[in-house]
């Protein structure tokens, strides 16, 4: 019998429990009703960019799909954190006055990686997920689907989730799904 030993897998287990979200978004499918806001958000243009809109003001040519990491992490800096600090703020001053990186990211967003969704925020689940969501905490559901959705979409140069190609930015880009 042989004995070689097996290594310790400790400090993965963090990238191994991250990895399965990222299939989320593929999976939901929240009924189309219940995303209406996140539709009609849609419906003047699916990621059009308006000639007014402040988010569009200092876009660079190169989209966030095709940014290097250093762009990325630039890109995340200059533009996403000031711009959704001042949202989460105006939304509710008290409860986001130390909005930072892990605010969105997490406090192990070093370890692993940057990378969303991030496992440690409220989870939410894959049926019924803005009614569920809702009726858990209905203004800040209403921010999430009026605001941080469609803002962060245009950062990243994605359309909003539309749930007939089950494609797009949405919650489970940032929120892990329950269950
Ligand atoms: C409002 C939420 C939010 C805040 C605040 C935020 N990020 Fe992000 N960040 C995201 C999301 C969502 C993604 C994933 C985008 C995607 O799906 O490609 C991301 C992606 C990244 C990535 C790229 C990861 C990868 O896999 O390519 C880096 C690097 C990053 N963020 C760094 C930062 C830093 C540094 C800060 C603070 C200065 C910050 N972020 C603040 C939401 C946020
Ligand atoms: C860009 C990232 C991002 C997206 C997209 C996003 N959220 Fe959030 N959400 C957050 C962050 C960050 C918080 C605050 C976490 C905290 O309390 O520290 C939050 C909080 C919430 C809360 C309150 C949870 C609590 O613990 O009280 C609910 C409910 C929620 N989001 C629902 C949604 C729904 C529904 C969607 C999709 C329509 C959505 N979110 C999209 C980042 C996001």
């Amino acid at each position: 019998m042989s004995t070689m030993p097996i290594p310790p897998v400790d400090g993965r287990i963090s990238w191994l429990r991250a990895a399965p979200l990222r299939a989320a978004p593929l999976r939901a499918a929240p009924r189309a009703a219940l995303l209406l806001p996140l539709l009609a958000a849609l419906a003047c243009g699916g990621g059009t960019k308006t000639a007014n809109d402040p988010v569009s003001a200092d876009k660079t040519e190169i989209a966030w799909k095709d940014k290097t990491r250093a762009q990325r992490m630039d890109w995340m800096g200059l533009q996403v954190f000031p711009r959704m600090k001042s949202a989460f703020k105006e939304f509710d001053e008290s409860r986001f006055s130390g909005f930072a990186c892990q605010t969105c990211h997490s406090d192990k967003m070093e370890m692993v990686d940057f990378r969303m969704p991030n496992d440690t925020i409220y989870a939410l689940p894959l049926e019924n997920t803005v009614q569920s969501a809702r009726e858990y905490d209905e203004k800040v559901t209403d921010f999430m689907v009026n605001v941080v959705t469609p803002k962060m979409a245009e950062l990243l140069d994605m359309p909003v989730y539309n749930p007939e190609t089950k494609s797009g930015f949405g919650c489970f880009n940032c929120h892990p799904s329950e269950g």
